[in-house]
């Protein structure tokens, strides 16, 4: 992979930097700055070597139109407090404002276009207004640093067809991010554990297959773990439940018990009367989930259980809450995941999106884990095996 030093000298060029800055928001508040934070050393790096940086980035999704509730202002703010120096934000991506904001661009100085999704040409499926797109934000700068480690499975013109119009490298954390994930997914040291959660099985299919070929243990927790327990004959309540996904995941199971993959479902659950913070809850076993009742975590039985699973492993993964963390009551699982990962050893990798927005907001050090992957997605697909169109152009 081409990183910034193929880039050769940069003093006094522009660089157009592509990163992820989609956090969450209230309002116009950041709830979770981790990405944002997660930016700042290449762009940092960019700066000392003698470049002017150009920040793309999206928020949310849009749809191809500017609409102020998207607007990337948050997070230039945000970034230029961590920069400790002004982030000039242009009012659209390739229009006079951006034009304007980038002729008057310095050596040293930093700016960000507006929101590419604000143009409908950056998801296009039609190579042709990718590319064009492209073209007018490569008409921007000298060279092309891809950084926004959460978009690489997007083929989208300011992360895939740029990099094909300017001389391109990765960033420190696109690098960053592929070392990280591909140590644990490449020869991984054994014993291997996954841990799988999040609200639904549909989305973590490509990686369940592709683990049971790889992982020596895949720990079952959050609200897909309704449809295992289904897929196994019990009863689940009020609880999450995908009955299309039931056979895939029999199939799963079988795969499993041939391949000597161990799942680890939870023994117990804490099921609540509602989905609400502050709703009545109990424990129950995991095969006896009352009529009416919904499950919001595993149980504390489960909790040491997979905490005990987690901390003989050598390598894990983490991908998904093993309940609805945000409530008090059901974090238990969520928190017990993460302590044992913190506990262990082993190389310990939290796979983006929730699980990640999770370890912070539920107050752990993140130094305590090996890495803490910036994307949801992204890392998810890494871990699939699968080809990511915003690394392969980045090949050498
Ligand atoms: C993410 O939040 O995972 C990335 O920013 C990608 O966002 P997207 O799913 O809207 O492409």
């Amino acid at each position: 992979m081409k990183t910034i030093n193929s880039l050769g000298d940069l003093t006094g060029k522009k660089v157009l930097v592509r990163s992820d800055l989609n956090v969450p928001l209230d309002g116009t508040t950041i709830t979770d700055d981790g990405r944002v934070r997660a930016s700042v050393p290449t762009i940092q790096k960019l700066l000392d070597a003698g470049a002017a940086v150009i920040v793309m980035a999206h928020l949310g999704r849009p749809g191809g139109e500017p609409k102020p509730e998207y607007s990337l202002a948050p997070a230039a703010a945000r970034l230029s407090e961590l920069l400790g120096q002004p982030v000039t934000l242009a009012d659209d991506l390739v229009g006079e404002s951006a034009a304007a904001t980038v002729a008057a661009l310095e050596s040293g100085q930093v700016a960000m276009l507006e929101n590419v999704r604000y143009d409908a040409r950056e998801t296009s499926k039609v190579d042709a207004e990718r590319e064009e797109l492209a073209a007018e934000l490569a008409a921007f700068g000298d060279a092309f640093v891809s950084d926004g480690f959460g978009v690489v499975h997007r083929k989208q013109a300011s992360v895939y067809d740029i990099a094909t119009q300017l001389p391109a490298a990765a960033g420190t954390l696109v690098q960053n991010e592929v070392e990280s994930l591909s140590r644990a997914t490449t020869n991984p040291e054994r014993p291997y554990a996954v841990v799988l959660g999040g609200s639904k099985v549909s989305d973590k299919l490509g990686v369940i297959a592709n683990l049971l070929g790889k992982a020596d243990r895949l720990l079952i927790g959050g609200g897909m773990v309704f449809t295992f327990l289904a897929a196994k004959g019990h009863a689940v309540g009020n609880s999450l439940l995908e009955e299309d996904q039931i056979e895939a995941v029999k199939g799963y199971l079988a795969t499993a018990e041939a391949n000597g993959v161990e799942i680890v479902l939870p023994e117990d659950i804490e099921v609540a009367s509602a989905f609400a913070a502050d709703a009545e809850h109990k424990t129950v076993p995991a095969d006896q989930i009352p009529e009416g009742w919904m499950g919001l975590d595993i149980g504390p039985v489960a909790a040491k259980a997979f905490a005990a699973k987690i901390a003989d492993a050598k390598t894990i993964v983490w991908n998904g809450p093993m309940g609805v963390f945000e409530f008090d009551a059901f974090a238990g699982g969520t928190k017990a995941v993460a302590q044992a990962m913190i506990d262990s050893d082993g190389f310990s990798v939290v796979g983006g999106g929730d699980s990640a927005a999770a370890v912070r907001r539920l107050g752990f050090d993140e130094a305590g884990f090996s890495h803490i992957s910036t994307g949801g997605g992204a890392s998810l697909e890494l871990l699939e095996g699968k080809v990511l169109p915003g690394l392969a152009v980045l090949e050498d």
